[in-house]
Formats: C-alpha cells, sequence, structure tokens
C-alpha cells in the first residue's frame, strides 16, 4: 500500500463544503480499493487566511505545499475582501501557489456527461461528445508580467499598467505538454492567440509552429482568440487540444465550460516539471451559494480523479470516481445548476453521497490482479 501526503487548501466560499465531499471521496476509495492511503493535511489560504492571519499565504502553508506529494485546493476570493490591495487579495494565494511551485501547465478537461446533455444552454445537437482539453499556460503572461500596477500621474489622473510577455523557453515548455496531451487523444492541437494585434503571441505562434516539427503525427492549426471564443460554441466538436496563453486560457476554458452545463463540472490539474502538481476546480468560490448546501461537488470530486492519475499514476482509481460520478448522472440526481425537469435535484452531501454509493467496490482490476 503506497502512501501520500496530501496538503487540502480548502479556501474560502464554498470552497470548504466542496472540500469536505472530496475528502470523504477519497476515505471511501481508500476503503474500497486499499491501494493507497492519502494522507490529508489541511491549511487556511485566501481570504479565510487575511482574516486569521492578515495574509492570503502564509510561508508556512507554502512549505507544507512544497513538502506534499500533491495539493488539493477548493476556491479562494469573495466580494468581502475585494476592496484590498492586489498583493494581499485571496487571489494572491492562487497566483503565489501556481508561481513559487512553478505550475505552468494548468489542463482543463471539457468533457460532456452523456446524461448532462440537455443540462447545456446550448443545442444537444451542438454538445453532444464534445471532448476539448484545454492546456492553459499558468505561470507567465499579463497575469505576471511587469510592469504592472496602477501609477497617478501629474494632472491627477491615473493610469493602470499590465504587460503581457512571453519567452520562447515558457512557449516551448506549454507546447510540448499541449502536443504531448494531444498525442493521446486524437491527435489535434489548436494553438490560440492573437497574433494579429499582439506581438507576444506572435512569437507565440512562431515558436509553437516550431515545436510541432517534433510532433509530425499530431495535426497543429492556429486561430485567433476572438473566432476561437465564437468556434468554441458554434461547433465545438471540431475541438479536440486548445493551447493557449495564461488570460485566453483563463477565459475560454470559462465559455467551454458551460458546453458540459455547467462550470461546477470541470476539474483542473496544474503541473509543473517537478515537485507538487496542484487539483482544483476551475470555478470560484461561489459566495453567492456559499454555506447553502447547494453547491455542485463534483469538479472538485473529479480534481481528486486527476489527481490519481496525473500524481500518482492510478488510472483505474480515477477511473472509478469518474464512472462513479457519469453514473450518479445516468441515475438522475442533479445539483441545482445542473438541474432539470424530470431529474432529482439534490444538495452538495446528498450528491457526493450519491458518488461515494457508485464507487464499485470490485473494479475490474481487482479481479484480474489480487497481488495488489
Ligand atoms: C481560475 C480563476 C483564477 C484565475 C482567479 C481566481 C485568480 O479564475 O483559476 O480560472 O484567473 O486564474
Ligand atoms: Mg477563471
Amino acid at each position: 500500500m503506497k502512501n501520500f501526503k496530501i496538503c487540502v487548501l480548502p479556501g474560502d466560499g464554498i470552497g470548504p463544503e466542496i472540500m469536505e465531499e472530496a475528502t470523504r471521496v477519497i476515505k471511501a476509495l481508500e476503503g474500497r480499493t486499499r491501494r493507497f492511503h492519502l494522507e490529508l493535511e489541511e491549511a487556511v489560504v485566501g481570504g479565510a487566511s487575511i482574516d486569521r492571519y492578515g495574509v492570503p499565504l502564509r510561508d508556512e502553508v507554502l512549505e507544507l505545499a512544497r513538502g506534499s506529494d500533491a495539493v488539493l485546493l477548493g476556491a479562494v476570493g469573495g466580494p468581502r475582501w475585494e476592496g484590498l490591495d492586489y498583493s494581499i487579495r485571496p487571489e494572491r494565494a492562487l497566483l503565489a501557489l501556481r508561481k513559487e511551485l512553478r505550475l505552468f501547465a494548468n489542463l482543463r478537461p471539457a468533457r460532456i456527461y452523456t446524461p448532462l446533455v440537455d443540462a447545456s444552454t446550448l443545442k444537444r445537437e451542438v454538445v453532444e461528445g464534445v471532448d476539448i482539453m484545454v492546456v492553459r499556460e499558468l505561470t507567465g503572461g499579463i497575469y505576471f508580467g511587469t510592469p504592472r500596477g496602477v501609477e497617478t500621474l501629474p494632472d491627477g489622473t491615473q493610469r493602470g499598467v499590465n504587460t503581457l510577455v512571453y519567452t520562447t523557453a515558457e512557449v516551448e515548455r506549454i507546447a510540448r505538454v499541449a502536443f504531448d496531451v494531444a498525442r493521446k487523444r486524437r491527435k489535434k492541437l489548436t494553438s490560440v492567440d492573437k497574433a494579429n494585434v499582439l506581438e507576444a503571441t506572435e512569437l507565440w505562434r512562431k515558436v509553437v509552429s516550431e515545436v510541432a516539427r517534433e510532433y509530425p503525427d499530431v495535426e497543429l492549426s492556429h486561430m485567433y482568440v476572438d473566432n476561437c471564443a465564437m468556434q468554441v460554441i458554434r461547433d465545438p466538436r471540431q475541438f479536440d487540444v486548445i493551447v493557449t496563453t495564461n488570460m485566453f486560457g483563463d477565459i475560454i476554458s470559462d465559455e467551454v465550460s458551460m458546453l458540459t452545463g455547467s462550470i461546477g463540472m470541470l476539474p483542473s490539474a496544474s503541473l509543473g516539471s517537478d515537485g507538487p502538481a496542484m487539483y482544483e476546480p476551475i470555478h470560484g468560490s461561489a459566495p453567492d451559494i456559499a454555506g447553502k448546501g447547494m453547491a455542485n461537488p463534483l469538479a472538485m470530486i473529479l480534481s481528486v480523479a486527476m489527481m490519481l492519475r496525473y500524481s500518482f499514476g492510478f488510472d483505474e482509481e480515477a477511473r472509478l470516481v469518474e464512472d462513479a460520478v457519469e453514473k450518479s448522472l445516468e441515475e438522475g440526481y442533479r445539483t441545482p445548476d445542473i438541474y432539470s425537469p424530470g431529474t432529482t435535484k439534490v444538495g452538495t452531501r446528498e450528491m457526493a453521497d450519491r458518488v461515494i454509493e457508485n464507487l464499485s467496490d470490485k473494479p475490474a482490476w481487482r479481479e484480474e490482479n489480487h497481488t495488489s
């Protein structure tokens, strides 16, 4: 039996509620498969940390994350902290974790679960069968470029500045991740930029094209981000893997999440080249529904599945979780965000209960392999 140390960061808003369900799923899975033990160490980040310690991310929490085998994060932020300086906003915790752990590659899979095709605001014939992987660059671009800030000019008006920067090396490494991912899927990669206007993304396009020579088996195409925003709604099935900058990836991934019916369905994995990876839903802290027990825990639970797969190589267990999610949806259980007439509306806890119940205790690989 393998032991792993998981740094658990519930955060703010619905973060703690969905994290509680995700940890219940972990415990249930441990009990059923007996292949691993995940030692969970919880810490406070984001607005909750600001309230208690005055800062969104304490050094000791960063060290805890660094010393773990993987990090699970719920969500950070909320209107209560919006007036604060950028340097101590809840979001800083997330950005600092990504930066300090060098998690440059963010994988955001948008897969349509068949029972949810009618939960999307788009027509069934548009979303049926959609399976897109957005590979978002996560530690560069306009999110981190300098100079940045707001300065007051001599005439008393102000000037706000952010800088979009990408180096060859940064583009190369994210491109390689995207090509590798595409190679294991349908071998189609769309690189999304704004090369007709932004020089930094003109370089992006050039470097991605150069890396493409190492991957003759993957079909690469380029698309401007405005066109991409339209195409993912018009004909999402044309996409397999999308690779793009930090900010474009933030926006496009929210957009493709709606194909799946709800942003509450999308997990993500943030990977570096070494050290622990971080797993989090792509949705935010949803302060409007926090504490009401109605948040969708599935993105968080599916993030656990991604952790099992990408950090620990437990593919079968990951699939077990994903299958349990799918089965629960097939049985008609829905949190309010994915509810449609004729289905059964449940809260956060009950949705997780359904998933736990559906974690099959006799997965196929155990029958084949009694030694594990
Ligand atoms: C996301 C979120 C974050 C981002 C925020 C909370 C800083 O929107 O993970 O997509 O912009 O990266
Ligand atoms: Mg976002």
